[in-house]
């Protein structure tokens, strides 16, 4: 079965090294869709300069408004005619350092899907949520306040990725088993409220050496990378394992 395999470069590399590596990436052969995910600058160049088109763009990030006064912001309209068609919004990164609460990741997505965008939305419990079993209601307000007012016709271009805070970085995941099952606790969730099927996508410590653990189970739809994306010998590896082919 296809899977999506994002990488997220966050503000891991300059443009000409984005370019470089996107080039690379390119000539992976693989049936499972690819995501890359450079900074804003890198967007449109790299757009303009890959040969093959059959790998996707994304950005990391959209404004919550469609156009104004508000310096240093990128529009999503911007970001669609840099040449992305995917939008990450709600990494726990931007949550932490710039504050994003699910009201502006609410907004967010909403001028995303406005201009087409498809939207890759990030949850996930840190590690004292997780010590105290609050997973699940963390992950159910943050999937309710991100998703408020959005219709269920428009959840054909929001895909989930769950990514539990401690994980990401660490070199620490939750048992893959674990991640299928809250895999289906988010898609039955938003069934409930939207009858509509998402993708859920896993994110944090994914290597080449434990990625077909995730990719094997059925309900996990791709991964969300890192790290392990930013070295191209590393990230390549992952489409040699037996379940992405
Ligand atoms: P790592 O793969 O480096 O843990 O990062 C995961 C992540 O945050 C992807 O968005």
């Amino acid at each position: 079965m296809s899977k999506t395999i994002i990488a997220n470069w966050k503000m891991n590399l300059s443009i000409k090294e984005s370019l470089i590596l996107a080039n690379k990436i390119a000539k992976i052969k693989t049936d499972n869709e690819i995501i890359v995910c450079p900074d804003f600058l890198s967007l449109n160049l790299i757009n303009q300069k890959l040969k093959r088109k059959d790998i996707y763009l994304g950005a990391q990030d959209c404004a919550a408004y469609s156009y104004g006064s508000y310096t240093g912001e990128v529009a999503s309209q911007s970001i669609i005619e840099s040449g992305a068609k995917y939008v990450i919004i709600g990494h726990s990164e931007r949550r932490k350092y710039q504050k994003e609460d699910n009201e502006i990741i609410n907004n967010k997505i909403k001028q995303a899907l406005k201009v087409g965008l498809k939207v890759i939305l990030c949850v996930g419990e840190n590690l004292t949520e997780k010590k105290n079993k609050k997973t699940k209601s963390i992950l159910k307000t943050q999937l309710k306040g991100a998703l408020k007012d959005v219709l269920k016709k428009e959840l054909t271009n929001i895909s989930i990725a769950y990514e539990p805070i401690w994980a990401i970085g660490s070199g620490k995941t939750p048992e893959a088993e674990k991640v299928n099952e809250t895999s289906i606790y988010i898609k039955d969730l938003i069934y409930n409220d939207f009858k509509k099927k998402v993708k859920v996508f896993y994110g944090g410590s994914i290597k080449a050496s434990n990625s077909s653990e995730f990719l094997k189970y059925k309900q996990i739809d791709g991964l969300l990378i890192g790290g392990a994306s930013l070295n191209y010998q590393e990230f390549s590896k992952i489409f040699k394992k037996n379940y992405v082919r």
